[in-house]
């Protein structure tokens, strides 16, 4: 894998050359090339590379076109790809999902442990550091730059962010950490804190080891540990629980949020809030009528917005978070857990944010809006998905659809695997324990990366226990019965 730096700071990379990251280098498992955006400024007397901003304001931003050229001589440096779309041909990111571009910007997603799984995939990535106040938005947009901020706060420039990326990204290629190295990484995989862990001796100043931990039953200790992770994750990072997208066992059966694009639900959005939300100009005609648009498929019933509330029946899979380019396409962000499932011919059912029955006002406010749309075409771009729909063919129509919220019937849902369960059927399961004593209710499913999670309503302390949904921990369900058969292990209720 390489990594392709646009910077006028190269020198600062010097230091990648030492640790994990420089032996990797020297092994030929990865490669760093950097590039001196002055280089290919136009001005030819002094490299000029940032100016004035248009409207006025404190500060420089650099200038479009050093920053396009220098990125058009790094991709027609790699091979294969042809230079990108205003050159011609199509945009180098279509033309190789192999190739990713991102810009380091407070502005940005913020980076996870997933999107470094996920640019680790890549072949190369190329990344730009910004510098004064930014980057002129055009060429940002011309080269479809992923924008990723490592962090809520800011820094002088993108080059330690472009590090520290290329650091978490470089220790997943294969071969890079040593077997040991690899095994530690997987365990910050599953999305959870680490749990305690001890070294000798047994006891020091009077503090033991737990007792399970010396035991040797290898399936005790990793039930445990699992459960530690979860118990310290909920105190030290709920976000990380609460963040997880999409929340569950299988995302499509959950309730979704007022709107998944409210930067304060944290249920769904936690850090993924690119833009505010504001409520789209809405076209509707009376309360409880549905915009039925000609193209959708003709075979669906006529539905009120109100409807869509019905958990059961229809699943959210997603929210219109903006738009893109010209021709109708929406920025969505997926509450899935598939987001390749918006595919030709999928009927979505678009509900303007607050035409819950629940918000609604008394006067109705003409909210109980709902448009029926079919996909035409849909490609992952990062963290979302631009979805094109046949009904949505203006940038004027799909701003016009921005912050509302996406809905597949459950006849189109992703068909379940044999033990696989849609959240909004689990809950309320009645939770017990291997002698049949009712323990509480199931009442969420969060989704870590590894494996889900159990939240139970306790019977007699209304406390919420978390149980991972692992087998030592999860023994039987019974829907029939609407039974969840569980174990907990010693001490976890203590740990609450
Ligand atoms: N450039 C400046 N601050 C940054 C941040 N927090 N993340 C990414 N790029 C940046």
């Amino acid at each position: 894998m390489r990594f392709h730096v646009m910077t006028l700071f190269p020198e600062m990379f010097d230091v990648m050359h030492t640790s994990v990251i420089g032996r990797a280098m020297e092994r030929g498992l990865i490669a760093l090339r950097t590039y001196q955006i002055r280089d290919f400024s136009d001005d030819a007397k002094h490299h000029k590379v940032d100016d004035y901003t248009y409207g006025g304001g404190a500060g420089m931003l650099m200038r479009a076109q050093p920053v396009y050229d220098c990125y058009r001589h790094v991709v027609e440096g790699i091979q294969g790809c042809e230079p990108p779309a205003s050159a011609g041909g199509r945009s180098a990111n279509d033309i190789s999902a192999k190739l990713r571009t991102v810009y380091l910007t407070p502005q940005g997603i913020p980076f996870t442990q997933e999107m470094a799984r996920g640019l680790a995939r890549a072949e190369d990535v190329v990344l730009l550091c910004g510098h004064y106040e930014g980057v002129d938005e055009r060429v940002l947009e011309e080269i479809e730059a992923e924008r990723i901020s490592i962090g809520d706060y800011v820094l002088s420039g993108g080059e330690l962010p472009a590090m520290v990326l290329i650091d978490a990204v470089a220790r997943l290629v294969p071969g890079v950490l040593s077997n040991e190295e690899s095994a530690q990484t997987e365990s910050f995989d599953d999305g959870l804190l680490e749990y305690p862990q001890y070294t000798r001796p047994e006891v020091w100043r009077d503090r033991r080891v737990p007792e399970i931990l010396l035991s040797g039953d290898h399936a005790k200790v990793d039930a445990w540990r699992k459960e530690q992770a979860v118990a310290r994750t909920r105190e030290m990072r709920p976000d990380l629980l609460a963040g997880c997208v999409p929340p569950m066992a299988n995302a499509e059966g959950c309730e979704p949020p007022a709107s998944a694009l409210d930067v304060s639900s944290s249920l769904y959005c936690a850090g993924h809030s690119a833009e505010p939300v504001v409520s789209a100009p809405w076209h509707t005609s009376r309360e409880e009528e549905i915009m039925q648009s000609p193209g959708a498929a003709d075979k669906r019933e006529r539905l009120s917005a109100t409807e869509l509330d019905d958990t059961s029946r229809y699943f959210h899979v997603g929210a219109v978070a903006g738009t893109h380019a010209l021709k109708g396409e929406m920025r969505v962000f997926p509450t899935t857990d598939d987001p390749e499932r918006f595919t030709e011919g999928l009927v979505l059912y678009a509900r303007k944010a607050n035409a819950k029955a629940s918000d609604r006002k008394k006067d109705g406010g003409g909210a109980d809006a709902l448009r029926t749309l079919t996909v035409e075409s849909a490609r992952v771009h990062g963290k979302f998905v631009l979805v094109k729909c046949k009904e949505v063919n203006s940038v004027e129509d799909a701003e016009a659809l921005k912050g509302t919220e996406l809905y597949v019937s459950r006849e189109d849902a992703i068909p379940l695997e044999e033990g696989e369960y849609f959240v909004v059927d689990l809950i309320g399961l009645s939770m017990r324990d291997e002698e049949g004593k009712e323990l509480g209710t199931l009442k969420d499913v969060i989704s870590a990366p590894a494996n889900d999670v159990y939240v139970m309503e306790h019977k007699e302390t209304g406390k919420e226990i978390l149980l991972p949904a692992i087998k030592q921990c999860i023994l039987n369900v019974d829907m029939e019965q609407r039974v969840m058969t569980v174990h907990l292990l010693d001490g976890l209720l203590d740990v609450y």
